[in-house]
Parts: C-alpha cells; sequence; structure tokens
C-alpha cells in the first residue's frame, strides 16, 4: 500500500496550504477531501436540490464527474461536468453548503471509496476532517492542525480577499464558530484528532514554520 500522512482539522488551520506544499517537497499525490464536499453542495445548490434532501444529495456525491488539475501557472482547476470551478466552490455559501451535506451518512459513504483510491505510489497527502479517523486510519502519519478561532477567522479572510471573494471578518468569525460547532457535533465522522495523531497548533506558527514541522515528522 501507498505511504499516506493525512492532516485533519477545522476551517482555517492552514491545512490545506500545508498539504499542498508538504505534497509538493515530497512529491506525492495529494487528496482535498473537502473540495469533494464543496462539489457536492455546490452541485445540489445549482440544480436547486435541497442540501438536507439525502438520497438527491447522495446521488450527486455517487455520480459527481469531477477533474482534478491545473493550469500553466500551476494553479488548481477543478472541473465539475465539463466546467472550471475552482473558484465558485471557495465560497463561503459552498463550504457552509458542505459542512451541511458532510452531515449526510449517505453522502459521506458514496465519498469512501473515490478517496481512499487517491493513494497511489510513492504517497498521499490527505486533507480534511475525517482523513485519519476514517478515511485512513493505517495512515503512516497524521497531523491534526489546529490554531485559534480568532486567528483562523484571519487566515480565511485574508484568503477570500485574495482570491477577490468578498468577505466581512465579523460575520467570517460566526460562520466559522457555527460550522466547527456542526463538524465536531454531527454523528457521523465528527472532527476530532486520531488517537495517534501529532497535534500542531499554528496559532503563532507561520506555514513554512508548519511545512518544516510535518516534513520532519514525516522523515522520523
Ligand atoms: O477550507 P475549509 O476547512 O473551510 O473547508 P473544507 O476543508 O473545504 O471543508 C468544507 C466542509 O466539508 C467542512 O466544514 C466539513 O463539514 C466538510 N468536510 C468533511 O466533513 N470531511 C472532510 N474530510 C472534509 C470536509
Amino acid at each position: 500500500p501507498a505511504a499516506v500522512l493525512t492532516i485533519d482539522g477545522p476551517s482555517g488551520s492552514g491545512k490545506g496550504t500545508v498539504a499542498r506544499r508538504v505534497a509538493d517537497e515530497l512529491g506525492w499525490h495529494l487528496l482535498d477531501s473537502g473540495a469533494l464536499y464543496r462539489l457536492v453542495a455546490y452541485a445540489a445548490l445549482s440544480r436547486s436540490v435541497p442540501l438536507d434532501d439525502e438520497a438527491r444529495t447522495a446521488e450527486i456525491a455517487r455520480t459527481l464527474a469531477v477533474r482534478f488539475g491545473a493550469d500553466a501557472g500551476g494553479n488548481e482547476q477543478i472541473w465539475l461536468d465539463g466546467s472550471e470551478v475552482s473558484r465558485e466552490i471557495r465560497t463561503e455559501r459552498a463550504g457552509d453548503g458542505a459542512s451541511r451535506v458532510a452531515a449526510i451518512p449517505a453522502v459521506r459513504a458514496a465519498l469512501v471509496a473515490r478517496q481512499r483510491a487517491f493513494a497511489q505510489a510513492p504517497g498521499l497527502v490527505a486533507d480534511g476532517r475525517d482523513m485519519g479517523t476514517v478515511i485512513f486510519p493505517e495512515a503512516t502519519l497524521k497531523i491534526y492542525l489546529t490554531a485559534s478561532a480568532e486567528e483562523r477567522a484571519r487566515r480565511r479572510y485574508n484568503q477570500l480577499k485574495d482570491k477577490g471573494l468578498g468577505a466581512n471578518l465579523a460575520a467570517l468569525s460566526q460562520e466559522i464558530a457555527e460550522r466547527d460547532r456542526r463538524d465536531a457535533s454531527r454523528p457521523i465522522a465528527p472532527l476530532r484528532p486520531a488517537d495517534d495523531a501529532q497535534i500542531i497548533d499554528s496559532t503563532s506558527m507561520s506555514i513554512d514554520a508548519v511545512v518544516a514541522r510535518v516534513l520532519e515528522l514525516a522523515a522520523e
């Protein structure tokens, strides 16, 4: 089996950026599992499927026609049914929708095999909420990355502004707090560190420092 390094944690902890950098450094594949939940939510919203319609959102998850890639400049591109939607799925609307459909057991079940298929040689860096607990319990190294709620809201705010997406810091703080609560309290795959995870609190760490720490742990 391919080596797997999992990075789980709450919104705005820096997981996504760290996972991508670590995957680049190691020359490993990358799984952005949150993008899958965002895609399901985005597809449902575009088709006017209510996000609490368990059967229809699960059907969307089962049949999701998605392709991950990058443009010539290395920027991520995500194709859904022939349209490039990488920007659309990064909105808070899609993020909030993602956390709603992510609480539906049939949606999660429909995405399990698709996620496990990313584990290919030479290795995989898997970013999400349940990578170490549910999808890759046998992972070689499990990281749980966190930061204070205030710092996470600030990071998300800067990230959205960089992408040219509107954002309001106070509203974001509230949305993040609500999403954390929903992710941690759902009955299926709640957000929590795996028993054997290494916990990194990145509140006062730079991205470079976090990447260096993860690579150091990966080399042990
Ligand atoms: O970027 P951010 O951390 O805000 O979100 P994301 O990683 O793109 O995930 C969006 C939502 O999908 C989360 O709030 C979770 O509810 C859900 N999710 C999940 O349940 N399981 C995963 N492995 C990844 C994401």
